[in-house]
């Protein structure tokens, strides 16, 4: 019998002997491991440090419109950077705006703008009261930590294997308070799964009645493929010009996890309105983005085919990553009824359904043992999982021996709240 949930209970004892002996084991290892970071491994990192080259004194620093990168000019961004970020979003480059170092950033900047001056001609959100966003989950933390920081109310809306429940965003947004929502269409974080054709198709024909409702897609996985069948994407820009909803959307990519997140290069693109808002509140904010950098990366990446390559590199090195997480799963749970997880095709994460009740047990039994986890409810708006069962796993860090020693602890983990939940019953 392996499935816990049908032990008979004496077995189901056993059992839970058994995993506290292997825990014990464990924590006299005395780990120091963290599968909590979603950023690149040293080794990903060195695949860009030639780029640190591409720039020296005697560079001509001239952008292809002959504009002299290391002076104030092209706020809209390298014509270039422009044109490949527009291929990455698969927008219009005409549309595109190149920020700083963090698409998160542009991100911020945008639900400030909304907040004291408003899209569409609308009053500013700031102004208006009880303003809603909508946060599919499990979801990316930090997006839903902006809306919180702004004042929003964050409204959970379930992640189906297609994206967010459509039917429950088509509902909400008949509210009119509820002024947006986020989404990272491609490799989702953490749930690794792609928008599908029709949730793509009912974004564009949303019909909200709040006419400065935006949608924020966050394409921050949009080339990071980990097979060779990898997701295609619908793309909504084109999706929203032949529904006539151009203007609810706002489009954003960054270069973090293609070259140094931190130091890469983001972009943004919108419909000629929400573009003339956005460049408004640029307009004041600065007097043009780092060029130099943007010059370094397209010297460096060149075009998409040169992203691809780059990311051709980057999956070389995180693939195996990704299979042992994997292969630690399905070895020690597949069958046992204690938890499901989602197998991405890209992206940076995996992510685990433990038993309802357990993802804090079972974060708090790792983190004991020396195994850092990003925080149970991480996932959620406001940090509260409502079903205290997503815990998000982040396996491009680690070398894969940490990532199996790390894996082989956690499925003890999972195994072990699983049955002190059973007989707690
Ligand atoms: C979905 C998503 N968007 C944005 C970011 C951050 O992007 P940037 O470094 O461009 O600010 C991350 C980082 O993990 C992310 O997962």
């Amino acid at each position: 019998m392996l499935d816990f949930t049908l032990m008979p209970k004496p077995q189901l004892e056993e059992k839970k002997r058994e995993l506290e002996d292997a825990y014990r084991v464990f924590e006299g290892k005395h780990l120091k491991l963290n599968m909590a970071r979603g950023k690149p491994g040293v080794e990903q990192l060195a695949l860009s440090g030639q780029m640190l080259n591409e720039l020296n004194s005697s560079s001509s620093f001239l952008a292809s419109t002959g504009d002299d990168c290391r002076n104030y000019g092209l706020p809209d961004g390298l014509p270039e950077m422009r044109r490949l970020f527009a291929q990455m979003m698969d927008v219009d480059a005409g549309h595109v705006i190149v920020g700083g170092n963090s698409s998160l950033n542009m991100m911020f900047d945008t639900v400030s703008c909304g907040m004291t001056h408003g899209f569409a001609g609308c009053e500013p959100w700031g102004r208006q009261e009880h303003l809603k966003f909508l946060c599919p989950s499990p979801g990316y933390d930090r997006h839903f930590a902006v809306t919180q920081y702004f004042g929003f109310d964050l409204i959970t809306v379930p992640m189906t294997s297609n994206g967010p429940d459509m039917d429950i965003v088509e509902k909400y947004v008949q509210d009119p308070s509820v002024k947006g929502i986020w989404c990272v269409p491609k490799y989702q974080n953490p749930m690794g799964i792609t928008f599908s054709d029709e949730t793509v198709r009912r974004f564009a024909r949303l019909k909200p009645a709040a006419k400065d409702f935006r949608i924020f897609w966050d394409n921050a996985y949009c080339v990071h493929d980990l097979t060779d069948t990898p997701d295609q994407l619908l793309s909504l820009w084109n999706e929203c010009e032949k529904a006539g909803s151009q203007e609810m959307v706002f489009y954003f990519a960054s270069t973090s996890k293609i070259t140094f997140p931190g130091a890469g290069v983001s972009a943004m693109a919108a419909a000629d309105g929400n573009l003339s808002d956005i460049r408004k509140h640029y307009f004041y904010q600065t007097i043009g983005p780092d060029k130099l950098n943007q010059l370094r990366h397209i010297s460096f990446l060149k075009d998409l085919k040169g992203v691809k390559a780059q990311m051709a590199k980057h999956r070389e090195i995180i693939a195996p990553k990704f299979r042992a997480v994997l292969s630690k799963l399905d070895s020690e749970l597949s069958g046992k009824n204690v938890g499901k997880w989602t197998k991405p095709k890209g992206g940076y994460f995996i992510s685990v359904d433990v038993m309802p009740g357990c993802a804090k047990r079972v974060v708090s039994l790792c983190g004991k043992a020396g195994v850092k986890l990003t925080g149970a409810g991480a996932t959620y708006p406001y940090g509260v999982d409502p079903q205290d069962s997503n815990i998000r796993i982040a396996p491009t860090y680690p070398p894969v021996n940490e990532l199996n020693q790390a894996m082989s602890l956690f499925c003890v983990c999972v195994q072990l709240a699983a049955a002190e939940k059973l007989l707690k019953k």
